[in-house]
């Protein structure tokens, strides 16, 4: 059946993230997000899963992807999904679904960069226009900047994601997933700051190196000052790289995303820097912040009016799909 667009509605595009632990499909048009379902996968216990990951996708992708029909009440112009970067299988599980949703309503298929999501998500829920971007997640950190036709990545982790550093020190301290939280509650209670071990190379960052030391840290010291010790050395490491990245290339605006820019301490440590150089300092909603539908569904969105679409045969997933691989003709 061809999915045929009233002509009083606005363009809609159906989007599904579902790259790591967070399965969501949203609708979204130009003004707003119409509606996303949400389900989410908790590991029994420890971290994620890959394989759990995207079996839980695969039981509720059916369920998500009818109920944000159902409550969208209204045709849509294309599918986008979460292309990469992410784990293979809940990646491929997704890709998938999209593809058979656009075949059977015979509408176009995009597949989206997911960093870059996070981006546009953020410049369409904030005032930011032309932002440094630090996007911090679990699996990703990375400073990312649009210069000449592309967002460029001015400084990344060199191996694992912050969230996933946090997540594993929390772990091998006893504390239940995901420890980001957990250790910005801790951190709160701390009486005193214990060297760790600080690591910018040219302008990118490591937390592997840091994770090992605290994670010994807490043999001899009280876990609250290791926890606020990790956060202090950790954020002053990103909101370095993100201000020589504001420097470098003469922006006046940061936008932070990622689920860790829930963290009230690095929003403060990013706040004070961009207050000392008079430049704005941008936070979307905390639903726009982590792994969300609406992401995908809105920067599939903007690829589609400049005329993006992704062939059935293009779409295989790219678990290390990077942001400056995508060319960008929507700005
Ligand atoms: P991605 O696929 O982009 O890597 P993700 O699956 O890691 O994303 P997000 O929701 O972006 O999902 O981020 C989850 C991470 O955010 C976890 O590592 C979690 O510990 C961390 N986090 C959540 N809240 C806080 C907080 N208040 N402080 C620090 N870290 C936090
Ligand atoms: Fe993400």
């Amino acid at each position: 059946m061809k999915s045929v667009q009233n002509h009083m509605s606005k363009i809609s595009i159906l989007g599904i993230e579902g790259t790591a632990w967070n399965l969501s499909a949203a609708i979204v048009d130009e003004d707003d997000v119409i509606a996303e379902t949400t389900a989410t996968y908790k590991p029994a216990a420890g971290g994620i899963h890959p394989r759990e990951a995207a079996q839980h996708h695969a039981n509720y992708i059916k369920e998500v992807i009818r109920e944000t029909l159902r409550k969208g009440g209204r045709n849509i112009d294309a599918v986008a999904f979460s292309q990469g970067p992410g784990l293979g299988p809940c990646l491929r599980t997704v890709a998938t679904a999209a593809r058979a949703l656009a075949l059977s309503l015979d509408i176009p298929l995009i597949g989206v960069n997911h960093c870059i999501a996070h981006i546009e998500v953020g410049r369409w829920k904030t005032p930011a226009k032309d932002p440094v971007t630090l996007y911090v997640s679990g699996a990703n950190s990375q400073v990312l900047a649009y210069r000449t036709g592309y967002y460029r990545v001015f400084g990344e982790t060199l191996d694992i994601g912050i969230g996933n550093a946090l997540d594993k020190f929390a772990r091998s301290a006893g504390l239940p997933h995901p420890g980001g939280p957990k250790v910005e509650e801790l951190a709160k209670q701390a009486s005193r700051y214990i060297p760790l071990p600080y690591t910018v190379k040219g302008m990118d960052f490591s937390f592997s190196g840091l994770t090992t030391a605290a994670q010994e840290s807490v043999k001899k010291h009280m876990l609250p000052d290791v926890c606020h010790s990790f956060q202090e050395t950790a954020f002053a490491m990103l909101v370095e790289v993100t201000e020589r990245a504001v420097a470098h290339t003469g922006k006046n605006e940061v936008l932070l995303a990622g689920g860790v820019g829930a963290n009230a301490r690095l929003r403060e440590m990013l706040k004070l820097m961009c207050e000392d150089r008079g430049i704005e300092f941008y936070v979307p909603e905390k639903r726009f912040m982590g792994d969300n539908g609406a992401m995908i569904a809105y920067l599939g969105l903007l690829m589609y009016k400049a005329g993006y679409r992704t062939p059935v045969p293009d779409s295989k997933v790219n678990p290390n799909y990077r942001p400056d691989d995508v060319e960008v003709k929507w700005l």
